[in-house]
């Protein structure tokens, strides 16, 4: 297995995972997995470049502003927290070699958001949610077992997570103060990547899921939300 320093950028480590997750033993992308939690709970994520700021004038929060948009990306944070590990278990999970590179690509670029937001929890002075090994050890659950039921299912739950996200940060766009053009700005682009996500899936071969099966998944994001934005 390729050696990868602990302190190499998350990015970096990304493209490695490519090559990672594609050799031939089982024990190897086992291996690359948990380094990829390791690094999404633990290491600081590095992004490929800065998010673009929108338009506006330069504003100081106030405290209940900055609290309001902390609680808000953490909760976004927390959904990148899992990003991370759905794709790295539905690339464990799936036996077509151009899917698992199509997942990995995906997650690498997710590494994106995952470092945007937790930079900018940092300048608001927040934290990340204390749950997050919690919320990331379900999601890995989640899709190793979407990445079990065959490849139309595992990319039938991807346009639906992705899509379910998208209308969940277009909610808070809505909820954000007005004046945060920084977390703004992210939260659009990450809208803008995640549809684009869903997309994607749809035209890799997705299956429809169950409408019981999108309510549930629906019910399950929405306790994520209301206990991350608090813890
Ligand atoms: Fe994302
Ligand atoms: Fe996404």
């Amino acid at each position: 297995m390729t050696a990868v320093s602990w302190d190499a950028p998350l990015t970096a480590v990304s493209s490695l995972r490519l090559y990672a997750l594609d050799m031939q033993t089982p024990t190897d992308r086992i291996m690359a997995a948990a380094d990829t939690a390791l690094r999404t709970l633990f290491a600081t994520p590095h992004a490929s470049g800065p998010c673009q700021t929108l338009p506006g004038a330069p504003t100081t929060l106030t405290d209940a502003e900055k609290a309001q948009s902390a609680g808000l990306m953490r909760v976004n944070h927390v959904g990148e927290v899992c990003a991370q590990a759905l794709y790295t278990a539905q690339a464990l999970a799936t036996r077509n070699p151009a899917l698992r590179a199509h997942y990995t690509a995906a997650c690498t670029e997710e590494t994106d958001h995952l470092a945007w937001t937790a930079q900018r929890l940092q300048d608001l002075g927040s934290r990340p949610s204390l749950l997050n090994p919690l919320w990331y050890a379900g999601a890995f659950g989640l899709g190793l077992i979407a990445g079990r039921l065959g490849d139309a299912v595992s990319l039938g739950f991807v346009v639906e997570t992705e899509t379910q996200v998208g209308a969940h940060l277009d909610s808070h766009l809505q909820a954000l103060p007005a004046t945060d053009h920084a977390s703004r700005a992210i939260v659009a682009q990450m809208r803008d990547d995640e549809l684009r996500h869903a997309d994607a899936a749809r035209e890799a071969g997705a299956a429809i899921l169950p409408p019981p099966v999108q309510a549930l998944m629906r019910a399950a994001a929405k306790v994520m939300t209301t206990v991350a934005q608090r813890v």
